[in-house]
């Protein structure tokens, strides 16, 4: 089988006013592999990760989702194929674990109430949380929270997931519970850009690991 890249960027561009972001980015990433950036605080990785499922807009270049121009996807289309997990957990708060979990499945998806929640159920057991499904997010501790958001982002079947330091709001236990998760998605062969502070643990998932500096992306571990 043709190995292709499942996302690409060509000399893209960001700004903010007349304030650069980052220029000329190039990078090609192939199904499976895990990518991380690390670096400065303010160097752009959130920026980076947003401008590909266009939560932000590029100023100039392309970035190609399976050879597509991301501009050209329908954003619920594209959301769906590539999800983000921020670091803080954006569960909506006033619905109960199993909820947020089937709202996505319901609405985006077109599954049935009776489908959704059986892979909602199935997918909670993953994350060692069937316990919990009739909690409401303030119910549950910050390394729960931030699993029932990885687990709505599994539940869309992305074919890439961004995570932009999922753990640095958690304190050390909740954070390798955490870490622990996503090296399951690691070993499942998931396509995934880490942006993270946990050095450690990034060295040890990462096939390659970028940087920002003076606007410019550098790759600093080539796996
Ligand atoms: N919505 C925005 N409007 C204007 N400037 C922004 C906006 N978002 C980010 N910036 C600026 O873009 C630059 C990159 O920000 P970004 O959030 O991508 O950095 P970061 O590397 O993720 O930093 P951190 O490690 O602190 O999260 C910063 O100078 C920031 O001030
Ligand atoms: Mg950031």
């Amino acid at each position: 089988m043709k190995k292709d890249f499942i996302l690409k960027f060509e000399n893209v561009s960001k700004y903010f006013g007349d304030e650069l972001v980052f220029n000329n980015v190039n990078l090609k990433i192939k199904t499976g592999e895990v990518i991380s950036i690390i670096g400065k605080s303010g160097s752009g990785k959130s920026t980076l990760l947003k401008c590909i499922n266009r939560l932000e807009n590029i100023n100039d270049g392309k970035i190609k989702f399976k050879g597509m121009d991301i501009s050209e996807i329908s954003l619920v289309e594209l959301r769906q194929k590539i999800g983000i997990v921020f670091q803080d957990y954006n569960l909506f708060e006033h619905l109960t674990v199993l909820d947020n979990l089937i709202i996505g499945l319901i609405k985006i998806k077109g599954y049935s109430k009776k489908d959704s929640v059986h892979k909602a159920l199935n997918i909670l057991k993953k994350v060692d949380l069937d316990d919990k499904k009739d909690k409401y997010p303030d119910e549950l501790s910050g390394g729960q929270k931030q699993r029932v958001a990885i687990a709505r982002t599994l539940l869309m079947e992305p074919d890439i997931i961004l995570l932009d330091e999922p753990t640095s709001a958690l304190d050390k236990e909740m954070k390798d519970n955490v870490l622990e998760l996503i090296n399951e998605l690691v070993d499942e062969d998931m396509t995934l850009i880490v942006v993270s502070h946990e050095d450690e643990f990034i060295d040890k998932v990462s096939d390659r690991i970028f940087s920002f500096n003076k606007h410019t992306l550098f790759e600093k571990k080539h796996g």
